[in-house]
């Protein structure tokens, strides 16, 4: 089989009608990425950190897994599919695909402040995380997020699954934000490129096959193309 590597970003859940953050009217018109998504801003102001999580979680738990999240898993059928997302949600396994890196971590998560081998999963009826909430061995819970200026322990194995591509598709990404941006250097010479997104992206690698669609649209349209 076939092994496809998909690099997905925000505009993946996009049609979902989870916010991107750097469209019009993204997350990141609405909040500070300093006050909400680095640790100075947890330890500065924690209940608005955790409130805003709490928020994302509650439209990620609502949300549902688009036709590109289900295209995708059905895709699983005919290729070895290797899912690597920068999305926190949990619309891809939701739409059955089995091989999902998150590369920023999952809302669905919290885990210790003193020991991040301590992770907890929340569900739709306990959703909500605030300060005095602590992990069994007594310190305050955080989202198990990776906020800007932590380590993406996730990124090695990511490399090493991008190595193995005989296609990669880059779904909803505007490729701004690193190492995960990075990951298109990784792929061997000659292994076709697709990305999918309605709006232009920078990306320096030649011979990007783009299909200008949304995620749904454009994932039809890529299986369509991978049958020749
Ligand atoms: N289908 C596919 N792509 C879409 C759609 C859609 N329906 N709507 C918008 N897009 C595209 C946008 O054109 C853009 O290129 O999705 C991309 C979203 O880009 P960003 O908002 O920058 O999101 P992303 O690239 O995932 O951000 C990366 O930045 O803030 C951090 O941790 C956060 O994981 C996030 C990272």
């Amino acid at each position: 089989m076939k092994h496809i590597v998909v690099l997905t970003g925000a505009g993946m859940s996009a049609e979902s009608g989870i916010a991107t953050f750097r469209d019009s009217g993204g997350l990141w018109e609405q909040y500070a990425i300093e006050d909400v998504a680095t640790p100075e801003g947890f330890r500065r102001d924690p209940e608005l950190v955790l409130n805003f999580y709490n928020e994302r979680r509650k439209a990620a738990f609502d949300a549902k897994p688009n036709l590109g999240h289900i295209g995708l898993a059905e895709m699983e059928a005919d290729y070895k599919i290797s899912i690597i997302t920068q999305n926190v949600d949990d619309l891809h396994e939701r739409a059955g695909s089995t091989n999902v890196i998150h590369l920023h971590g999952e809302l669905s998560k919290v885990r210790s402040t003193m020991d991040p081998s301590l992770i907890y999963t929340l569900t739709t009826d306990n959703s909500e995380i605030h300060m005095g909430d602590k992990c069994e061995k007594g310190s305050q819970l955080r989202p198990h997020i990776v906020w800007f200026g932590e380590a993406v322990p996730m990124i090695e194995k990511a490399m090493k699954v991008v190595q193995t591509a005989d296609y990669l598709v880059v779904i909803g990404t505007s490729l701004n934000v690193y190492p995960a941006a990075g990951l298109l250097n990784y792929i061997e010479p000659g292994i076709p490129i697709f990305l999918i997104d309605p709006n232009e992206v920078k990306a320096t690698q030649k011979g990007i096959h783009f299909i200008h669609k949304g995620a749904s649209d454009g994932v039809a349209e890529l299986r369509e193309l991978l049958k020749f």
